[in-house]
């Protein structure tokens, strides 16, 4: 997607696959760089501290970690370490066990002296996959959009579609396009017109960081609100549909998104507002059915709820440090409380937007999709 008119993606290789290049989430809107990951160690630290972050993006730079650890260590138990390390860092998304056991099942029959190839190879054929999925899902849910702006009364037919969407779900959670933020570029780039309503998402705030960014460099018009202002437009007739996107989804169509994605839900389903959720199938765990009891949720340091960074107010220039700051919201000695994710039961969400289509949100509606669900390749 664009930046400043430039083609980016999040994730790339450089120096033939002796380094991984990524954008520095933790540093966007205010201060745009990129870091060189060149080791194990480096892949794993940039997943846990959320430099790059987002389902599908972490799958694939988790491959990626793999394809560095077998550069330096091709052995079976080196392997084995590096599959553990990087599984460990984000336990909620499944996408990071996925590209991960995609990736050790490519490499496990062949020579030492093979692997690190196979696994480039591997890692990049993810990236692909990743990036051809999210445009389909883009087709599949512009359609959805199109169906629901006709759908409207008369009397709102002459104002953009408004779709609320929470946390960060566009091309910066991805390779590129994005899932929940997919059908709205697509929308946008044919002339629809639509505007976002955008989630600030605390407590790390991707909404109004990441999605405000990425929208804003789109040109897609959009309007950052606080959490809890969701239900409120609902009630006033301001919000057409909520769509977001998944870091786990059950074979029973349960959804775990951002903490806060159940509440919108709630919201949505009382006000008669739809309720979509964009995924690619690499975020299908087909061995889970009851997502509140089987997902695990990972929990993050207090700090991130106690304290909040930002740019300080009129420091626009300090171009040395971005200006950035973070600063204490809480009294010293409060104790915090920070679960990352929560699960949407599938009886809240309206549709699934996947690859290969628009399903209920139910076992049924999964299999007409995915036929042979279990199977490596999608
Ligand atoms: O903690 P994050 O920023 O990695 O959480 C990201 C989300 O919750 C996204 O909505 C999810 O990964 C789906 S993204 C395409």
């Amino acid at each position: 997607m664009n930046i400043d008119g430039k083609a980016w993606r999040t994730i790339w290789l450089e120096e033939g696959g002796r380094s991984v290049g990524v954008i520095d989430q933790t540093l966007l809107p205010h201060r745009f760089e990129t870091r060189s990951l060149v080791s194990l160690e480096q892949v794993a630290e940039a997943i846990s501290t959320m430099v790059v972050r987002g389902a599908p993006l972490i799958g694939v730079a988790g491959a990626y970690g793999l394809m560095l650890a077998l550069q330096q260590d091709p052995a079976d138990a080196a392997l084995a370490a590096a599959f553990e390390r990087l599984n460990a860092t984000r336990p909620t998304a499944v996408n990071l066990r996925w590209a991960l056991e995609r990736v050790r099942h490519r490499v496990a029959s062949l020579q030492e002296a093979e692997r690190a190839d196979a696994a480039k190879v591997e890692a990049g054929a993810i990236a692909e996959e990743d990036v051809a999925m999210c445009e389909a899902i883009g087709d599949h849910g512009l359609r959805l959009f199109q169906e629901l702006a006709a759908a409207r009364p008369a009397q709102r037919q002459n104002r953009p579609l408004n779709v609320l969407t929470h946390c960060n779900a566009g091309w910066l959670a991805t390779v590129d396009w994005g899932t929940a933020l997919a059908p709205i570029y697509k929308a946008h780039r044919c002339g629809m017109a639509i505007h976002v309503w955008v989630d600030e998402t605390r407590p790390r705030n991707q909404g109004a960081s990441l999605t405000a960014f990425e929208l804003g460099r789109e040109g897609v018009p959009h309007t950052v609100i606080v959490d809890n202002a969701g239900g409120h437009l609902m009630q006033h007739g301001e919000v057409d549909a909520v769509i977001v996107g998944t870091d786990r989804t059950t074979r029973s169509g349960d959804v775990c998104n951002k903490i806060g994605t159940y509440l919108k839900a709630l919201a949505a389903h009382d006000n008669g507002v739809p309720f979509y959720v964009a995924l690619p199938s690499s975020t299908i765990d087909w061995s889970l059915d009851d997502g509140v009891a089987e997902i695990p949720i990972e929990a993050r340091s207090a700090r991130e709820v106690t304290h909040i960074q930002g740019r300080r107010d009129g420091d626009a220039s300090d171009a040395a440090a971005g200006g950035l700051a973070s600063v204490q919201l809480s009294p010293d000695g409060s104790a915090g409380f920070n679960p990352a994710f929560d699960v949407t039961p599938a009886r809240l969400v309206t549709a699934l937007i996947t690859e290969r289509g628009v399903a209920a949100a139910s076992e049924a509606g999964l299999k007409e999709l995915f036929e042979d669900p279990r199977r490596a390749d999608h």
